[in-house]
């Protein structure tokens, strides 16, 4: 495989423009705009608010179903000369029923269309897990999900790699994959995995995960960076969940800073090294956010500190509704959470 190797270069100094460079040699805004279950009769103007406040990243997802709305919003920005496309950078996902021969080109091809331009910077294996290709239903049925497969794993990122050639993406990634999973497909990848994008705030930090990825230079994007506080009931697993957001540490911060909780948490994620991607549709909040990346502050050692200790493995999305029968979610995690120490820093030697 013909990864660059090495560890993560991380801005040491952040700013609203702050970039990474990614395994592929093409550089990612470290936060971006995200837009699952973003309501689609407010998206557009998100897109084209977010592109006038400043953010450059923008995460999609061909299973979000929203894909024509943020190319119209595109469309709007790139033709009012609000942005230009080289300095945009624009991700979508290829969806667990898209993994099959032949599949996936089509796919990527229809998803442009959708989002009206003629490439995109990344695109993300949304899980490791297949569909079949045409289920019956949405959610898809139990009897139709095939599970982890690391041949078809490696046979999709083929096809992806080839996309990468025909000038359709710039950069690769997967979404949802244990550390155990990526080293499976770099094994048999002819183009770097350069991004891992995992649910992350501070009740799911997975350190160990992100050290892991940090070692070898790819980049672990967050997704709920703010603890999903909308997330719909199938996502909610009991009244006494974690919220990040209304923490006392993280009000605590927010009032020494004179920041908001969204902006410590994210500032938070951005100087561990991570990659969040806040999803919100309101203006103001949309301005908030890119804030966390505001020059003239910076969490201390101790902020930091007191912000891990907010990490409780709190998972909000587990993958239940992707899982084969009989297999419980926890499975689909299990290779992560037994990460030890010791296996991280041994495995780091081998990098
Ligand atoms: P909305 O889109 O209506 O503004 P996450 O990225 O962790 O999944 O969180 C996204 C959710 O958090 C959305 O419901 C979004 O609402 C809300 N949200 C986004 N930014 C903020 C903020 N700065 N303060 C409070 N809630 C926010």
């Amino acid at each position: 495989m013909a990864a660059a190797r090495g560890a993560l270069a991380w801005p040491s100094e952040l700013s609203p423009d702050s970039t990474v460079v990614l395994r592929s040699g093409h550089a990612m805004p470290v936060l971006g705009l995200g837009t699952w279950r973003s309501d689609k009769a407010a998206l557009k103007h998100a897109v084209t608010h977010a592109l006038s406040a400043g953010y450059r990243h923008i995460d999609c997802a061909i299973m979000y179903a929203n894909e024509d709305v943020v190319g119209e919003g595109l469309a709007e920005a790139l033709a009012g000369g609000v942005v230009s496309r080289a300095s945009l950078f624009v991700a979508t996902k290829i969806m667990p029923t898209q993994m099959h021969p032949g599949l996936v080109r089509p796919a990527l091809e229809a998803s442009l269309k959708r989002l009206r331009l003629g490439y995109v910077d990344l695109v993300y294996l949304h899980w490791p897990l297949r569909f079949v290709a045409a289920p019956s239903a949405f959610p898809v049925p139990p009897a139709e999900r095939l599970g982890y497969d690391a041949a078809a794993v490696a046979e999709t990122w083929a096809q992806l790699e080839a996309c990468v050639d025909a000038g359709l993406v710039r950069s690769l990634g997967v979404s949802n994959f244990t550390c155990a999973k990526v080293a499976a497909l770099e094994a048999a990848a002819r183009l770097p995995v350069s991004v891992n994008q995992l649910e992350l705030h501070p009740a799911l930090a997975q350190r160990r995960v992100v050290e892991w990825h940090a070692a070898r230079g790819i980049v672990v994007a967050g997704y709920s960076p703010l603890g999903s506080p909308a997330r719909p009931p199938a996502f909610r697993h009991g009244d006494a969940e974690p919220a990040p957001l209304a923490a006392p540490a993280v009000a605590e911060l927010a009032a020494r800073h004179g920041r908001t909780p969204a902006q410590v948490l994210l500032r938070w994620a951005l100087q561990r090294g991570t990659a969040p991607l806040p999803k919100s549709v309101t203006p103001a909040r949309l301005d908030e956010n890119l804030g966390a990346l505001a020059r003239g502050w910076a969490l201390s050692a101790e902020d930091m500190e007191q912000i891990d200790g907010l990490d409780e493995g709190y998972r909000f999305s587990r993958g239940e509704d992707k899982t084969v029968p009989g297999q419980h979610w926890s499975e689909l995690w299990a290779d992560d959470d037994a990460l030890p120490a010791a296996a991280v820093a041994a495995s780091d030697a081998a990098a």
